[in-house]
């Protein structure tokens, strides 16, 4: 018997694209954890908190009363209803039911976006360091990342000047996302309002506002785009979602507001893709929205004091390693450009900061992201959401492995 099997071929949309450098990072530290190394992860971007207890008992009470069936596309009257309460709470924006869509997570959301929108050629401004993500969605998507690097001395942050520089009669969206994942940079209402003034002159350029790390602000204010720009309104998609904000990431519940022509879109294209999200999760959402949000100053205090804890223990590391103190988020992104060409003690000499990573991972049982993953090297970054004695373990085995390093 003949057996053929066909040749893997791929198409081009997908060759395109890299699997998700922070995924295989934490891979590769299970898989070391599993062979029995006392790994340590500060690759992973999510809260080790579990989620409140009321928004459980809301997704037990929907399974309970039979709420396990399809959905509406785009979400239940309840949930909509309560992302347009959120949203007039906490960010003064006002926005109906046709303007608002519930996705499986903040990552459909801005997929859904670009593939709505994009055709070959059509260009999308990220800022670096930026979310891993966001670089090869626009390319699957048919579309052309143009990443900008900002100064150092601008904090990571775009300015009027350089996104000046990086607009064409192509750029079809300007991805911001504030507070930032890697760099924690947090954009005020003054900066974000001179973007949008530099905006004027392009009226075909969509705004993508990737608000998902709104909760976690220790310094500063977090502000939403469309908020400070009222002429931008109606080409402005504020994204969010309850898997930062209520440690929910594996409920995979995302939103998103903006444009009825747009909402409508990605609608189309998740009623012929994954329909509705989880049933069960939209329940827990409302609980998470509407719900006491009290407890969220308390999750703030206890990550800031790991933030703290963590830049205090790693000011040891220098200069090989070398960090700002991020106003939000719950990420370092530390320069290590120090190490590049430094010697590892079995003799290796690194080049790129995922060699330094490598070492980190198997010289100190510690898993970080190369900042190359991010779009600006070298750097790495170091989630810092997890329990205190961990964090400290974790960072004073960087701080040894650092001085175990030799110049070349
Ligand atoms: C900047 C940014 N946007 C969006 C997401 C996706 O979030 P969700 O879990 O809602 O898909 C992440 C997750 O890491 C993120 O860091």
């Amino acid at each position: 018997m003949l057996i053929s099997s066909a040749a893997p071929r791929l198409s081009q949309r997908l060759a395109m694209a890299r699997p998700s450098a922070t995924g295989a990072m934490s891979e590769a530290a299970r898989r070391l954890a599993a062979e029995g190394s006392p790994v340590i992860s500060l690759a992973e971007g999510e809260l080790d908190f579990d989620t409140p207890a009321h928004i459980q008992r809301a997704a037990i009470q929907a399974m309970a009363a039979g709420e396990t069936r399809y959905t509406s596309v785009a979400g239940t009257p309840q949930l909509k209803a309560a992302i347009a309460r959120k949203l007039v709470r906490d960010n003064a924006l006002h926005y109906d039911d046709a303007e608002i869509i519930a996705g499986t997570g903040a990552k459909q959301m801005l997929f859904n976006a670009l593939l709505a929108t994009l055709d070959a050629g059509d260009e999308v401004i990220v800022t670096a360091p930026y979310w891993v993500s966001y670089s090869d969605m626009v390319l699957i998507a048919g579309g052309t990342p143009v990443v900008v690097t900002p100064a150092p001395s601008d904090e990571f942050k775009l300015t009027p000047a350089t996104l000046r520089a990086a607009l064409t009669p192509r750029t079809r969206w300007l991805v911001l996302n504030s507070p930032c994942n890697p760099s924690g940079a947090l954009y005020s209402a003054d900066e974000l309002r001179a973007l949008a003034e530099v905006l004027r002159g392009y009226p075909d350029v969509l705004v993508m506002s990737d608000d998902i790390y709104e909760e976690i602000v220790f310094e500063g204010e977090f502000v939403s785009f469309a908020q400070v720009a009222a002429h931008m309104r109606d080409r402005t998609l504020t994204i969010n979602g309850v898997s930062k904000a209520y440690a929910m990431t594996g409920w995979r519940l995302g939103y998103a507001a903006g444009p009825a022509w747009l909402i409508k879109a990605m609608a189309l294209l998740q009623s012929q893709s994954t329909s509705n999200p989880c049933a069960i999760s939209q329940a827990g959402a409302v609980a998470a929205l509407d719900g006491p949000q009290a407890f969220l100053d308390e999750w703030r205090a206890r990550l800031r004091a790991r933030r703290d804890l963590a830049l205090s223990i790693l000011a040891d590391a220098a200069p090989v390693l070398t960090m700002r103190r991020p106003p939000a988020a719950f990420y370092l992104y530390a320069d290590c450009r120090t190490a590049i060409g430094m010697r590892t003690p079995d003799g290796t000499r690194m080049e790129t900061d995922t060699d330094f990573a490598m070492y980190l991972l198997h010289a100190a049982n510690v898993a970080v992201v190369p900042g190359s993953a991010f779009g600006l090297a070298p750097y790495v970054r170091l989630a810092y959401a997890l329990s205190d004695d961990r964090l400290r373990t974790a960072c004073e085995r960087i701080v040894t492995a650092c001085a175990a390093l030799e110049r070349a």
